[in-house]
């Protein structure tokens, strides 16, 4: 077995800054009133394009193996038939200066910063020309920089992209919509499909998907509760665990689509069957589990309940126990392939007093899902754990007011300072 994997993990939107050279769906999101923590966008986040090398330097200075980061589409491709040298530069750069420290690189092709011209055009994963957009820039960066890049994953939480972007609407683009929901999954995964399979047919490396699951049980056994908890755990787990390791949708998806009239057409013979294509590495994102009940007014009856655990500053319940029980899950029903937890941290009200930052309570948090994964890496064959995040960063619809770094950035001077967290993962990690 190959050596245990220590990283850490950030994604292009939040700590690149973009200096507006280029427009995403989430500068779009971010203009809209009540959308965005006071509007803010990732136009100069942490200016990693510009602070990359001392970012880096603090990665050594951590004694990481790995850095999981992401790439921006929109920075490779500005505009529609524009490939922006300068932004292929940026990425060779930085890979290269991660293998001068003796880095590994878990490359992400897509953490949710769609160019903004593909959503002008046909509004994004719900159109299948999108899959051709993102086919021809995944050939690209596949082409300049493989060489280069230790591992791949295709995309990042797709259920963010489709579920959150066109389900509920409180992520970019921000439609709701169940149809354009199952419609972007669809999509999104095709293009994931046929970038591995690009990929297959041309290189030897590794290359797998990153995919958040989360521990969902329900209030009571009431069969409502049941139920509720059913369709929730189908939405957020199942409709992206079944499709590519079985190579079907969930029922529940063709039960609503029944429900609410949504013809599924759009799924074409074949097309389970590429998309469930055989993977290097399954990158699992866990941040919390989910209680819940069957609330009358909530949509499609599912109403997520507020338990009396601690939690963080995102109101998520501290529940260490549910990272093992979706491990346990994913060996019993879906793969054997190699595991990373690609994602696992938390925002805490960090204060910077003295040129220090004392986090005592994500150092608690980390300590217990590390733990839990240390327990479990052998006997379900965990090959990693990338900690969410490097730096503080832009926290999506929060915008800059949530804080998951290991690494305190005062958003005003750009300035890096480690907190606590950070020396008790580097002595966790080189122990
Ligand atoms: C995950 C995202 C990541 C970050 C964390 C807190 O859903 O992949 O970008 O926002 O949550």
């Amino acid at each position: 077995m190959s050596k245990f994997k220590w990283g850490a993990a950030t994604a292009s939107y939040q700590i690149e800054g973009h200096f507006n050279e280029f427009r995403t769906i989430w500068d779009r999101f971010a203009e809209q009133e009540g959308k965005v923590f006071k509007n803010h966008n990732g136009e100069v986040a942490c200016n990693h394009l510009n602070f990359y090398k001392d970012d880096v330097q603090l990665m050594k200075e951590l004694g990481i193996d790995t850095y999981r980061f992401s790439i921006s589409w929109a920075r490779i491709f500005p505009k529609k038939d524009q490939v922006s040298q300068e932004g292929l530069m940026f990425y060779k750069n930085l890979l290269t200066e991660l293998r001068d420290n003796n880095i590994s690189s878990n490359v992400t092709m897509y953490h949710w910063d769609m160019p903004d011209w593909v959503y002008e055009e046909n509004i994004g994963w719900v159109h299948p020309e999108t899959v051709d957009y993102f086919l021809k820039y995944t050939k690209l960066i596949i082409d300049e920089l493989d060489d280069l890049v230790d591992e791949w994953a295709t995309l990042n939480e797709p259920f963010c992209s489709t579920y959150l972007g066109y389900g509920v609407g409180v992520h970019a683009p921000g439609h709701s919509n169940l149809e354009e929901f199952f419609k972007s999954v669809h999509n999104i995964y095709l293009a994931h499909a046929k970038t591995v399979k690009y990929y297959r047919e041309n290189y030897n490396g590794k290359i797998g998907i990153v995919i958040n699951m989360s521990h969902i049980k329900p209030l009571s056994d009431s069969q409502k509760d049941i139920e509720a908890s059913w369709i929730h755990d189908a939405m957020f787990n199942k409709m992206f665990m079944h499709p590519v390791f079985k190579g079907v949708y969930p029922r529940a998806m063709y039960l609503l689509a029944e429900k609410y009239e949504i013809d599924l057409d759009f799924i074409k013979e074949g097309d389970l069957e590429l998309i469930s294509t055989p993977l290097d590495f399954l990158g699992i994102n866990y941040y919390t589990h989910a209680v819940i009940k069957h609330g009358e007014w909530a949509p499609f009856f599912v109403e997520e309940i507020k338990t009396d655990l601690p939690k963080t500053d995102m109101e998520w319940d501290i529940a260490p126990y549910g990272l093992g029980e979706v491990i346990k899950r994913v060996r019993d029903k879906y793969t054997d392939i190699p595991i990373y937890i690609t994602e696992n941290g938390a925002a805490f009200d960090d204060v910077l007093e003295d040129g220090e930052v004392h986090d005592q309570d994500r150092i608690d948090y980390l300590e217990q899902h590390i733990n839990v994964v240390l327990d479990m890496k052998e006997s379900h064959n965990i090959q990693g754990y990338f900690v969410w995040s490097l730096l503080d960063n832009y926290e999506w619809a929060f915008g800059y007011s949530k804080r998951f770094g290991i690494v305190y950035i005062d958003f005003e001077t750009l300035k890096r300072v480690p907190k606590d967290s950070f020396n008790y993962y580097k002595n966790k990690i080189t122990k």
